[in-house]
């Protein structure tokens, strides 16, 4: 079965095939630049920048994989959560070309297709713990099965992504930040500045990134410090890691997981793969990485998603329906 794929829940422009769940192309189209000059994503500039971009996304994604759209048997896209004036643009994309081809289409959560991402090149099988660490959510699913995923830990502030962003920002680095965190700390010394481990009382898998945040600010207002940009980004970064692998050990422990998935463009962080890797061979731990094509969004994910459901006959999200994401009993009612 061969599908193309197509995700705009954010500020990459994305299109992918896939034949029997094997990626054959994957084009994202990245808007770093656009946004790079304001710190963040602008809503506003996201949308239009994919409009001007996913036509050729979807032209691209098709030649590379040597597939024509009559020799399409499926269409997926990105059914949210996301920016509301990005997922429209994939969506009305993806419901235009099913008029136009008469092809089913099918919407999957991109949450699903970060949990899934894991499963794309890996052995990993249900069930597994899934730790999301994206720009937009930070949180561990128990993946019980295709479609039943229980979210047991998320954050009570910001994203983990967020949180590298943001240092990145005041230590006037680029964005996305993470990346250059990232780079930069392989020079640092993480150990040059203590950053507080952010833990919520009476919730022992919470994530909380506030209070680091504030503390690099403070770190910086103080003035003359010393360190350079190198030492704090890699002692920021330490912060970040070791609060995720705490949970990632907690979560292990509390929830007797034997198999654990770290996705979402955090993931793509050395450091925390390095750390993470150390761990689970410790605990025994069977643990699954994407390849780094497959950490930050991108349409493959949501192709393999798509993939799965259609194999085992299970639907996707309404297209017509309010955004919600149906990811676990605590998300019910929101
Ligand atoms: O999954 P993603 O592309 O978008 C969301 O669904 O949110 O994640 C983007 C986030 C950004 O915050 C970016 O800084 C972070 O992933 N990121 C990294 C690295 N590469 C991307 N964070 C740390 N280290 C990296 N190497
Ligand atoms: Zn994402």
């Amino acid at each position: 079965m061969r599908l193309l794929a197509i995700e705009t829940s954010c500020d990459d422009t994305s299109a992918a095939v896939l034949e029997d769940g094997r990626v054959l192309s994957n084009v994202v189209s990245s808007q770093d630049l656009i946004h790079a000059k304001y710190g963040g994503i602008v809503p506003e500039l996201a949308a239009r920048r994919h409009l001007e971009t996913i036509d050729e996304a979807v032209a691209t994604a098709l030649e590379r994989a040597g597939v024509s759209l009559e020799e399409l048997d499926a269409l997926a896209v990105t059914r949210g959560p996301g920016l509301i004036g990005s997922l429209l643009v994939g969506i009305s994309v993806a419901q235009g070309l099913a008029l136009a081809t008469g092809l089913p289409l099918i919407g999957i959560n991109h949450l699903e297709g970060h949990v899934l991402s894991a499963m794309v090149d890996s052995d990993i099988e249900f069930p597994f713990a899934a730790m999301v660490v994206s720009g937009g959510h930070t949180s561990i699913y128990l993946a019980r099965a295709l479609g039943d995923y229980v979210e047991v830990a998320s954050t009570r502030d910001d994203s983990a992504g967020e949180a590298f962003d943001k240092g990145a920002k005041m230590l006037g680095l680029g964005y996305p930040g993470g990346r250059e965190i990232d780079r930069l700390s392989r020079e640092g010394d993480a150990g040059a500045v203590k950053f507080p481990r952010g833990r919520v009382r009476g919730d022992r898998l919470a994530f909380t990134f506030s209070g680091l945040k504030t503390a690099m600010w403070d770190y910086l207002r103080a003035g003359e410090h010393g360190r350079s940009v190198a030492d704090l980004s890699a002692s920021f970064q330490e912060a970040i890691v070791d609060v995720l692998i705490d949970r990632a050990r907690e979560a292990a422990d509390s929830f007797d997981v034997r198999r654990m998935a770290v996705v979402g463009g955090v993931s793509a962080n050395s450091r925390l793969r390095g750390r993470m890797t150390e761990v689970a061979e410790e605990e025994g731990l069977h643990l699954s990485f994407p390849a780094m094509s497959l950490c930050t969004d991108n349409a493959a994910m949501i192709g393999f998603a798509a993939h799965l459901r259609l194999a085992q006959g299970l639907p996707g999200e309404e297209l017509s329906a309010a955004s919600r994401l149906p990811l676990g009993p605590r998300h019910e009612g929101r």
